[in-house]
């Protein structure tokens, strides 16, 4: 079987789970089917989901600091489905929905740049950590995850953290991993985690809601879990599965 053929069948399994996982049949129905997502940043991760979501029926609008230039151009052109790109604030103006694939240091900048989000839902995959004696460590302050501080800066929409636990190399072929692999999301708005589950469906991901955005704190520690892992047993890795039982 096929990489794409398997992804298919991951994902139609998954989108007959989905109302199972989250908030209930008659509100994933309500869902649009297909979204316009605003992706800022061009790099491993905006680039992967990017032509995933456009498979799978998406407009996907990229926001790069460069869209002129040839890389960002091949990039539209393999993403398809009417995708393109442009600044990253002409990009989040287009779409309901913006994904925020950059580096954690960069965050401050890109919320200006980006202008004011209010209404929309941003979806922060960002981690950030560093070595110290082969252990991931968090360079930041403890008490401020990096989605705590995208919502700082901007108030007027909801945030969800997803998209971090997992290397973009799984997003690609989530049958790197010998079984289903989880996106748990954390924020404050139930619908705007609904759209954002559905969107880990369609990458043949298993969505899991597990709660506030306070929880992002937990979501960016889980990340340098797997990292300081991988960093310690060189030639292996592990990817999340989360699953829900009666308590
Ligand atoms: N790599 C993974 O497997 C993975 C998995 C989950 C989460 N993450 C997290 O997701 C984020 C993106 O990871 P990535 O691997 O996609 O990174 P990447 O390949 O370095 O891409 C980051 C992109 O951000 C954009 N950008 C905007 N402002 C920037 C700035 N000041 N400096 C550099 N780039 C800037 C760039 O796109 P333009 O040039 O088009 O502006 C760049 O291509 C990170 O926070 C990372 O920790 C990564």
């Amino acid at each position: 079987m096929n990489r794409v053929t398997l992804r298919r069948l991951i994902a139609l399994s998954a989108r007959l789970l989905l109302p199972l996982f989250l908030l209930g049949p008659a509100t994933a129905l309500a869902q649009p089917r297909t979204e316009t997502i605003a992706i800022i940043g061009t790099g491993n991760v905006g680039s992967t989901l990017g032509r995933i979501w456009a498979a799978a029926g998406h407009r996907i609008v990229y926001g790069s600091r460069t869209p002129e230039t040839d890389r960002v151009r091949n990039l539209v052109e393999e993403t398809g489905n009417g995708a393109s790109a442009t600044s990253q604030a002409d990009a989040a103006s287009q779409a309901e929905i913006v994904l925020i694939p950059i580096p954690p240091t960069a965050i401050p900048d890109v919320m200006a740049a980006l202008g004011d989000l209010t209404g929309k839902i941003v979806i922060d995959p960002t981690n950030w950590w560093e070595f110290e004696d082969g252990i991931a460590v968090s360079p930041r302050d403890p008490r401020d995850s990096l989605a705590a501080q995208v919502q700082a800066l901007a108030p007027g929409a909801s945030v969800v953290k997803a998209f971090n636990t997992l290397n973009y190399t799984v997003m690609q072929n989530p049958s790197l991993s010998d079984g289903p692999v989880s996106v748990p999301i954390a924020g404050n708005d139930p619908a705007a985690k609904q759209r954002v589950a559905r969107l880990a469906v369609d990458a043949g991901l298993e969505p899991l809601d597990v709660g506030p955005l306070q929880f992002a704190e937990y979501l960016e520690e889980m990340l340098r879990l797997a990292i300081g892992f991988r960093e310690l047993n060189p030639g292996q890795a592990f990817d999340f599965y989360l699953r829900l039982r009666p308590n």
